[in-house]
């Protein structure tokens, strides 16, 4: 019954048919018909493709969403887990959900076999069975979007929403729309040793859906249905996004450059905002809890010729703080080497310097981080017990959460113990870990770790 004559048909590769035929699955009628889509024949007939392209596309999710080993994250309609487990495989400690237990049975033996844990989660996207502020990243990937009216669409963003941290991302990863519509095919066929799939679909731009009929032949049995998608121009989705709760929206391609009406596939990297820290001191401010002139930033980027300065209050503050630990007559404060510390680190753009400007506009402190690690950090004896090191120390914090980092790190001395009871109120941990000082008589610095998630 399969039709050979019929003028549109014509060879495509797997990715034309992963572009055109995203494998929606709700009916045109009104029976969420998924299982005809996501059964044994998708596995058979896609299963090639995506094993070739699975360890390009786990590079790019963690590339785009700048994943790091332990955060959380939710691969949302994980199918068979072939994003998942590569990501678990990377560290990043991963919850997959989908609706077809087939998939999932399959996603667990894959696990399983490369010796990986994941959270396997049998359920709805359209409401998840979580509380919120569960994840950090959460990851549709592979047109996992859009299969329902448009009510229940947006229910899974505001779901996706919900389940993030603040300061959480999901990346959405679909058509490109205006890629596709110039080259629209009527209908496109795969074969894997002599069985087909032809998908023959078209566009509705009153809905916005691409409307597919199915026929699957194999072994000479021929299975056919409909099913159709939601499709988005990049400005639409990232509308629905924000009207969603997100903040702020990129559309890029796959190498994170700016989506283009060319680009092969669209991405959507959906941000939440960070409304435990600059945002909540905002409202703090308007509530009149906080005066407005304590809102003023107190970092600012330090300049070559503050390095004497800012030298100048950290040794201070060290012979004030631990002065116990380096004893001056037998181990001075290391003035020439600090001085050329800063001076290496300002040098380098892996590495940000900031002073502390208290209200007087002189440098009353010094901050530098690399990557999410505080390397130093410190504020004029002066100051001591103003607010100024508290009120720096949440800017801090908010620049990293700014700059997308879950959880920061920093070292401090052991035996200074004003400084491990600053940072203990505001919520920093020890890791367990210490190292010692490289400076004689080399005591011992002690890790700690904060949950930037939190306020
Ligand atoms: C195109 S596949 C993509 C799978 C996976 N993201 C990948 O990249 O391989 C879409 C997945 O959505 C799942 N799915 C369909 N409806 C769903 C629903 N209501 N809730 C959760 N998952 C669903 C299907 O079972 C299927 O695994």
């Amino acid at each position: 019954m399969f039709p050979k004559k019929d003028r549109f048909l014509r060879p495509a590769s797997l990715w034309d048919l992963a572009e055109l035929c995203p494998y929606a699955a709700v009916v045109t009628g009104p029976v969420f018909a998924f299982s005809e889509v996501f059964d044994e024949d998708y596995l058979y007939f896609y299963g090639p493709h995506l094993e070739a392209v699975s360890d390009a596309d786990t590079e790019t999710v963690w590339r785009l969403l700048q994943l790091e080993p332990g955060m959380e994250v939710l691969d949302l309609a994980c199918g068979h887990g072939r994003i998942a487990n590569r990501l678990a495989q990377r560290g990043v400690r991963v919850t997959g959900l989908d609706a077809t237990p087939l998939f999932l049975e399959q996603a667990r033996r894959d696990a399983a076999e490369r010796g990986v844990e994941v959270d396997y989660v049998s359920g709805d996207m359209r409401s998840l069975p979580w509380p919120e502020h569960r994840f950090e990243r959460i990851i549709s990937w592979f047109t996992s979007f859009g299969y329902f009216d448009d009510t229940e669409n947006r229910k899974v963003l505001s779901e996706a929403h919900r389940v993030l941290r603040p300061a959480g991302r999901l990346l959405i990863e679909n058509n490109n729309l205006a890629d596709l519509l110039p080259r629209w095919l009527p209908a496109v066929v795969v074969e894997r040793d002599g069985d087909l799939m032809i998908d023959r679909s078209t566009f509705e731009p009153a809905t916005g859906r691409a409307v597919t009929e199915r026929t699957c032949v194999r072994d000479g049995q021929v299975r056919r249905f409909t099913f159709s998608v939601r499709m988005f121009i990049g400005v639409e989705l990232k509308d629905w996004l924000v009207a969603a709760g997100f903040e702020s929206v990129d559309l890029v391609d796959h190498e994170g450059a700016a989506l283009a009406a060319g680009s092969g596939r669209m991405v959507s990297v959906a941000h939440k905002a960070v409304f435990e820290g600059l945002t909540a001191r905002l409202k703090a401010a308007c509530s009149g809890q906080v005066k407005s002139s304590e809102m003023r930033r107190v970092l600012r980027p330090m300049r070559p010729e503050e390095i004497d300065g800012v030298v100048a209050v950290q040794e201070e503050g060290a012979v004030a703080a631990f002065g116990h630990i380096f004893p001056q007559d037998a181990h001075p404060f290391p003035r020439a080497e600090v001085r050329q510390r800063w001076a290496y680190e300002l040098s380098r753009s892996d590495v940000q310097c900031f002073v502390v400007e208290g209200p007087n506009r002189v440098v009353d402190g010094f901050v530098a981080i690399s990557g999410n690690q505080l390397l130093h950090f410190g504020t004029a004896k002066s100051t001591w017990g103003s607010g100024l090191a508290g009120q720096a120390h949440d800017e801090v914090l908010d620049h990293l959460r700014e700059q997308g980092h879950s959880r920061a790190w920093l070292s401090v001395l052991e035996q200074n113990g004003r400084a491990r009871h600053f940072y203990e109120r505001r919520g920093w941990v020890p890791t367990g870990r210490s190292i010692q000082s490289r400076f004689p008589p080399h005591p011992v610095l002690l890790g700690y770790e904060r949950d930037l998630t939190e306020p």
